[in-house]
């Protein structure tokens, strides 16, 4: 790694140069990860000017939502970025459409893409960077073509796996020979480096970057994020049937405490309420939830909130309802007690990784 370190320059020049800096032309091995309704283009021409790789979050927008945000990220940033989607989304070829015609540079998948899908991406020279949970999915995407893969273990926010990412790491990196990023529990420049020690190269953060103040989400919603100690922050699959890491709040306490009856008419309730937020019909909604079974053994409450899951993360994430939304998060939002730019987060992990590596005992 020594040769790759640029010693004896100021902390704004200092860079550590990784597989994944080179594939990408970025300045640091940081990624900003695609969360819904919080990724937007602020926060992803943020990251991006910072020198990390700022991801939009698309699975939230329209096409051309899309197209739009797109656009926007480009009139704030000459730096490259990235858009995160949906590979079993029924328009993932109409996005990807966008994605290759507005010239980004990265795209990302919640969910392991086709063959078919990353060999169009390649062909038009995106670079394809699917998130994954499980060291399979790590072999089979790799095999397929992608350049590298966001590992994300179970600390992390969102839909999570249940293995640490202190294991699910080196497993990956010893398994794939592409670039492998860390994500799940990054916050600092301490974890940059034990990322790299395992082998990795570089970290992705959700949690943190959200908490920035170049992110989008409401000041309310920001402060129960500051407020959560570690173990207030839960996995539950009481809101859509998957493990899913979220802050604990009544409505995760209700719908896990709730028999099948009760749950099934409380989700009708918060059903009917979102679905004069998203337009949907009842049998559009019931469409989408039972799409999302994926053969699971989900109960009909379950299948209309996970039609609703991202109305949810809108409720709090756009309209600051903490009361009524989920609130995704990594277990590392109880570390989190601040809300700097991106530009002062990204300087602060990069000087804290050189101070660090100039710290680590050395050899005898
Ligand atoms: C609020 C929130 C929304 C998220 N939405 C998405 C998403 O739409 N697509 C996706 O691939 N991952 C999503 N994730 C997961 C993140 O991209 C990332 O992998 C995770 O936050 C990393 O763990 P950390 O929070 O410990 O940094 C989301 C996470 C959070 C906290």
């Amino acid at each position: 790694m020594s040769d790759d370190v640029n010693e004896g320059k100021g902390d704004d020049a200092f860079t550590l140069s990784t597989p994944l800096t080179k594939l990408i032309g970025i300045r640091h091995p940081i990624v900003q990860t695609g969360m819904g309704w919080v990724a937007g283009p602020r926060l992803v021409s943020a990251s991006a000017n910072a020198g990390a790789l700022g991801i939009l979050a698309s699975a939230t927008m329209t096409v051309d939502q899309l197209r739009s945000a797109v656009r926007e990220v480009k009139s704030r940033t000459d730096q490259p970025f990235g858009v995160n989607l949906r590979a079993d989304a029924g328009d993932a070829r109409e996005r990807v459409k966008v994605i290759v015609a507005e010239g980004v540079k990265v795209a990302s998948f919640a969910l392991a893409p086709s063959r078919e899908l990353i060999a169009e991406l390649k062909d038009a020279g995106v670079v394809v960077i699917p998130s994954i949970g499980a060291r399979r999915h790590a072999e089979k995407v790799a095999a397929w073509g992608a350049d590298a893969v966001i590992v994300q273990g179970g600390e992390g926010g969102g839909h999570t796996g249940d293995v640490a990412t202190s294991v699910l790491l080196p497993q990956v990196v010893d398994a794939v020979d592409i670039p492998v990023v860390g994500a799940g529990g990054f916050h600092d420049g301490r974890g940059l480096v034990a990322a790299l020690a395992y082998g990795a190269a570089g970290v992705a953060m959700g949690t943190r970057f959200l908490l920035t103040s170049d992110s989008t989400v409401p000041d309310a919603v920001k402060a129960k994020y500051l407020a959560a100690s570690v173990k207030d922050v839960t996995v539950t699959t009481a809101v859509d049937g998957l493990p899913h890491r979220m802050l604990r709040t009544e409505l995760v306490t209700s719908l896990e405490g709730a028999g099948r009856s009760r749950a099934l008419l409380q989700a009708v309730r918060r059903a009917a309420g979102f679905r004069k937020l998203s337009g949907l019909t009842w049998s559009q909604m019931v469409r989408d939830g039972l799409a999302m079974k994926h053969g699971k053994d989900l109960t009909w409450s379950q299948v209309l909130l996970a039609a609703n899951t991202p109305m949810l993360l809108k409720a709090s994430m756009v309209e600051g309802r903490t009361d009524l939304g989920v609130m995704a998060s990594g277990q590392v939002a109880g570390l989190i007690e601040d809300l700097p730019s991106c530009e002062e987060l990204v300087g602060r992990v990069m000087t804290e990784a050189r101070h660090v590596l100039g710290t680590l005992p050395t050899p005898g």
